[in-house]
C-alpha cells in the first residue's frame, strides 16, 4: 500500500493550547502547503520566529514560509472580519498575504455576530453547566452548517448577496428573540454589518476558491503536504468528553473530512504535547493542580489563552487521557513542548493512570465526562534537573534527569518523541 512520505498532520492528542503553531511553523519551513482543518477562531496558535510572535487564530501557521500556499479548508468556520483583521496585523510586520500563499476555501461556513451572540446566550442559559466556550459563535455556526443553514464565503460572491443576507438576518433576529425567552428583542445593525462584509470581501475575494482541486493536485504531484489542526481530540465533538467539548473534529478523520485525503495515504500525524497537561474552560481535568505548584506552572508557562485570556488550569502531564487521544485521533509520534517550564523545578510528576471506581486504566476506554470526573490520578515522581535548557541544541546537551523525564514520557505515551522543545523560538527545538 502506497504512503505519501510527503503528507504530513499536526495535531494535539489532550485539551488544545499544547504547541501546535510553534510546531507547524517549524515544519512549515519544508511544506509546500500548510491547511488549517477545522475550527475557526475559537483557536490561538502562537508562533515566534525571525519576524516576532504572532498569535494566529485563522490563518494558517505555516504563513511564515513565502514558498507555502496556506489554505482555510471548506470544514473550517471563518469570521470574515477577524480574518481580515488578522491578514491586516500580519501585514504591518511586512508578512505578505494575497491570493498565491492564502486560500480560503468557498465551502467555509461564515461567522456572522448572530453566531456569537447564540453562542453567548446559550452558555448563559447553561447557568452551572456552561462549557466554557471561547464566545466566538463556532457551536452555532457548525449547528447551522449541520442545519444546511446559514451563509457560506460563496455566498460572499454571489450577485443575490444582499437578498441572501436580508433573509438569514431576520431569521437570525427572531431566533435570538426565541432563545432570550421573548424577554428582549435583538436587533442586529445591519448597515453596519453589511459594510464590515463588504470591507472584508473586498480583501479577501482574491483569495476565495475551490481548495479542494488544489489540494488534489499537490497530493497528486507528491507536494509536501502538512495539515494543521485547531484544538485536541479530548475537545472532539464525537470522541472527545461531550458536552465539554468543540464542534469540530481535530483528529485524522477531521483531516480526512478537510482535504479528501484518506488517512492511508497521511504519512504520519504527530501529536504535541506540553511537558504537563492545561485545559481552558469548564469540565473535569483529572491532573488539575489547584495549589501553588499549579500557580507556579501557570505563571511560569504563561498559561493565558492566546483567544480569551483566560487563565489555563494546569495539572501534571495526563498520560491516560494523552494515550486515550493519541489512539483516537490517529496520531504516530509526539512533539514534546515547553519542558523548560520545570527548569526550576526539583520534583516532577507523570499521571501514569486513573483509578476510577477501583479499576485502575493505563488507557481509558473513554472519555466520558462521567469516567474524567471520576478518575483519580496515579502518579509518579521524576527527579528534577534544576538546570536551564533553553540553550540546548541537542538531545545530548539536555541535562541527565531531562532526558530521563522525556523518556519515561515516552515509554509512558507509548509514541516515540520526535521533537522536544525548550522554549517558544522555532530554534529552540530538538530533534530526537
Ligand atoms: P487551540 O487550537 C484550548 C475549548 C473552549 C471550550 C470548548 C468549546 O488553540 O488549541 P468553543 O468556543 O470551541 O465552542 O469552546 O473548547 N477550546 C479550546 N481550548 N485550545 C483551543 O484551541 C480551543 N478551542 C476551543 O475553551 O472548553
Ligand atoms: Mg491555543
Amino acid at each position: 500500500m502506497a504512503v505519501w512520505e510527503k503528507t504530513n498532520f499536526v495535531t494535539d492528542p489532550l485539551w488544545g493550547d499544547n504547541g501546535k503553531g510553534k510546531v507547524i511553523d517549524l515544519m512549515a519551513q519544508r511544506a509546500d502547503m500548510v491547511i488549517r482543518i477545522n475550527g475557526g477562531p475559537n483557536a490561538g496558535h502562537t508562533v515566534r520566529n525571525e519576524k516576532g510572535e504572532f498569535a494566529l487564530h485563522l490563518i494558517p501557521s505555516g504563513i511564515f514560509n513565502p514558498e507555502a500556499v496556506c489554505a482555510l479548508a471548506g470544514t473550517v468556520v471563518v469570521n470574515p472580519i477577524l480574518l481580515t483583521e488578522e491578514i491586516k496585523n500580519l501585514r504591518k510586520s511586512d508578512i505578505e498575504i494575497n491570493g498565491n500563499n492564502l486560500l480560503i476555501s468557498r465551502d467555509a461556513h461564515l461567522i456572522m455576530p448572530w453566531h456569537r451572540t447564540r453562542d453567548n446566550l446559550r452558555e448563559t442559559s447553561r447557568g452551572n453547566e456552561k462549557i466554557g466556550t471561547t464566545g466566538q459563535g463556532i457551536g452555532p455556526t457548525y449547528s447551522d452548517r449541520s442545519l444546511r443553514e446559514g451563509l457560506r464565503v460563496r455566498d460572499l460572491l454571489s450577485p443575490d448577496f444582499v437578498e441572501k443576507f436580508n433573509k438569514e438576518m431576520s431569521y437570525q433576529e427572531k431566533l435570538a428573540g426565541i432563545m432570550s425567552d421573548n424577554t428582549k428583542t435583538v436587533y442586529y445593525n445591519r448597515e453596519k454589518i453589511l459594510n464590515d462584509l463588504y470591507e472584508a470581501r473586498e480583501m479577501i475575494a482574491p483569495m476565495i476558491t475551490d481548495v479542494l482541486p488544489v489540494i488534489w493536485n499537490y497530493h497528486s504531484r507528491r507536494k509536501n503536504i502538512l495539515g494543521e489542526a485547531g484544538q485536541g481530540m479530548l475537545l472532539d465533538l464525537d470522541l472527545g468528553c461531550y458536552p465539554g467539548v468543540t464542534s469540530s473534529h481535530p483528529g485524522i478523520a477531521g483531516f480526512n473530512l478537510a482535504t479528501g485525503i484518506p488517512p492511508k495515504d497521511v504519512a504520519r500525524v504527530i501529536g504535541v504535547t506540553k511537558a504537563y497537561t492545561t485545559r481552558v474552560g469548564e469540565g473535569p481535568l483529572p491532573t488539575e493542580l489547584c495549589d501553588e505548584i499549579g500557580e507556579k506552572i501557570r505563571k511560569i508557562g504563561h498559561e493565558f489563552g492566546a483567544t480569551t485570556g483566560r487563565p489555563r488550569r494546569c495539572g501534571w502531564l495526563d498520560i491516560p487521557a494523552l494515550r486515550y487521544g493519541s489512539r483516537v485521533g490517529g496520531i504516530d509520534t509526539l512533539a514534546l513542548t515547553k519542558i523548560d517550564i520545570f527548569d526550576t523545578f526539583s520534583e516532577i510528576k507523570i499521571c501514569i493512570g486513573y483509578e476510577v471506581d477501583e479499576v485502575k486504566y493505563v488507557t481509558p476506554p473513554e472519555a466520558s465526562n462521567e469516567l474524567l470526573a471520576k478518575a483519580k490520578p496515579i502518579l509518579t515522581s521524576l527527579p528534577g534537573w534544576e538546570k536551564d535548557t533553553s540553550s540546548c541544541k541537542t538531545f545530548n546537551d539536555l541535562p541527565k534527569n531531562a532526558q530521563r523525564f522525556v523518556m519515561s514520557v515516552q515509554e509512558w505515551a507509548g509514541k516515540r518523541i520526535e521533537l522536544v522543545s525548550v522554549g517558544s523560538d522555532r530554534q529552540a527545538s530538538i530533534y530526537t
